[in-house]
């Protein structure tokens, strides 16, 4: 009887005992998982450059590079940005991404829209879509513009959070 109790002892005990290293193997591997949950994007803003010899009314492209999130000291990728100067004195910058399928949209000239190729979406110079299967506006930049002290130009930043809509 004693025999079986210490052997029924030693069980439990080396059960207990590969049930807590499993529960402390498992705590970095769900740290890991909900991590994201919980991260918070740094905020920064990235130059796009000087827009004083943006034309008023013509939608211009100019990029922007996305600084990488691994830390690491190369841009981990290279994004289009449609600066439209109002005659009213006010900036949009918009993105070049589609609300269908997210195709890259360009500015037509000749139709006065932005024109998506991949199924005929079109967007007015503000970025609301007003024809084809665009179901929103363009994704714009939260952006903002400050005076270069030592060249004297304005300098068009955004931010690398995610776009806001129009
Ligand atoms: S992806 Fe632009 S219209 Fe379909």
């Amino acid at each position: 009887m004693r025999d079986v109790s210490r052997r029924q002892f030693l069980i439990r005990m080396t059960g207990l005992g590969a049930g807590a290293i499993g529960v402390m193997l498992s705590i970095p591997a769900l740290g890991f998982l909900l991590s994201p949950l919980f991260a918070q994007k740094r905020i920064a803003w990235l130059t796009v450059g000087a827009i004083d010899q943006v034309p008023v009314g013509t939608p211009t492209v100019r990029y922007v590079d996305m600084p990488n999130e691994q830390g690491w000291p190369v841009p981990s990728e290279r994004r289009v940005v449609y600066i439209v100067r109002k005659s009213d004195g006010t900036t949009r910058v918009l993105s070049n991404i589609c609300s269908h399928m997210q195709c890259d949209v360009h500015w037509e000239p000749r139709l006065g829209q932005f024109l998506c190729p991949c199924h005929g979406g079109l967007y007015d110079i503000d970025g609301v879509n007003i024809g084809g299967p665009p179901p929103a506006p363009l994704p714009q930049w939260v952006h903002r513009i400050t005076l270069d002290p030592v060249t004297g130009q304005h300098v068009l930043e955004v931010q690398n959070q995610l776009d806001e809509r129009v």
